[in-house]
């Protein structure tokens, strides 16, 4: 290969790169499905939860790629929507009204729970001079229809059967208190299924009676680089960067890679709209 053969196959790789993770994988959802056997005759039948996290509406993820990935979502016909946090990435680049009616999309569909994650607002946001408290993302989730449960939790009946749903606050903003999102949790009736941002969370409630726990924030490491794996992973126990993976006392942890991203980029980790059947 001669010198200017090498350097225009490089520059056709770089530009050939550039153009996947920034207008192709971003958009590229994968629909993927989990079975987690913790209902042991509790419910009539599998219950479908349609799980999705980090929608990060913003300047890089437009109003239209969310509604096209909620009606991807809501193919699966679910019989229960999770959403768990990181709604928007800043308090200045997203359209509250269009968002507002592109959630109804879900709600029309199947009920709809919800926890906020760093980006929607609390201590972490703050510190960027985003929103200092959640309110104003929970405002906007409650006027679509979506219950938001941080610290709090409600017993949802489905057709399937009921399951009881325990949301956390997030982890990094100081708001994940699960004395109050589990008061009165006792477990042992319907399936306990734990809402909650940040995996790392996992630590303020070890000893709580939650069986499948539904997390987001790591976007499955957003760049993985061949024969290394995900760039970088925003969470101390990395063993919880995505997917299906088992817990102390028989329990599971999924977090799913999210809908949407920070930046705009992807590379070798494609968003997801994870469907998790409870059997
Ligand atoms: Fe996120």
């Amino acid at each position: 290969m001669t010198r200017r053969n090498f350097f225009l196959s490089a520059g056709g790789a770089a530009v050939g790169s550039y153009t996947y993770a920034y207008h192709v994988e971003p958009s590229w959802l994968e629909t993927t499905e989990k079975q987690v056997r913790i209902a042991r005759g509790r419910l009539r039948r599998p219950l479908r939860i349609l799980h999705l996290s980090d929608l990060h509406a913003s300047e890089y993820i437009p109003i239209r790629y969310l509604r096209a990935a909620f009606a991807q979502g809501l193919a699966a016909r679910p019989d229960l929507i999770c959403l768990t946090g990181d709604f928007i990435t800043s308090a200045t680049d997203y359209d509250e009204a269009a968002f507002g009616a592109a959630l109804r999309m879900l709600t029309a569909g199947a009920p709809v729970y919800a926890v906020t994650g760093n980006h929607d607002g609390g201590d972490w946001a703050a510190r960027s001079g985003w929103y200092p408290t959640p309110a104003r993302v929970t405002a906007m989730l409650a006027g679509a229809g979506v219950r938001v449960l941080d610290n709090r939790s409600e017993v949802v009946v489905t057709g399937a059967g009921a399951v009881r749903l325990v949301g956390l606050g997030d982890w990094w903003s100081n708001n994940c208190i699960a004395g109050e999102a589990f008061a009165g949790v006792r477990g042992g009736e319907e399936p306990v299924v734990c809402l909650n941002h940040n995996p790392d969370g996992k630590q303020e409630c070890a000893e709580a009676p939650w069986e499948l726990m539904l997390c987001g924030h790591t976007h499955g490491g957003q760049v993985h680089i061949p024969w290394y794996g995900p760039a970088r992973v925003a969470i101390l126990d990395k063993r919880y960067a995505a997917g299906l993976n088992s817990f102390a006392g028989g329990r599971w942890i999924h977090t799913t890679r999210g809908v949407g991203n920070i930046l705009g980029f992807r590379m070798n980790c494609r968003p997801e709209l994870s469907s998790v059947v409870l059997a």
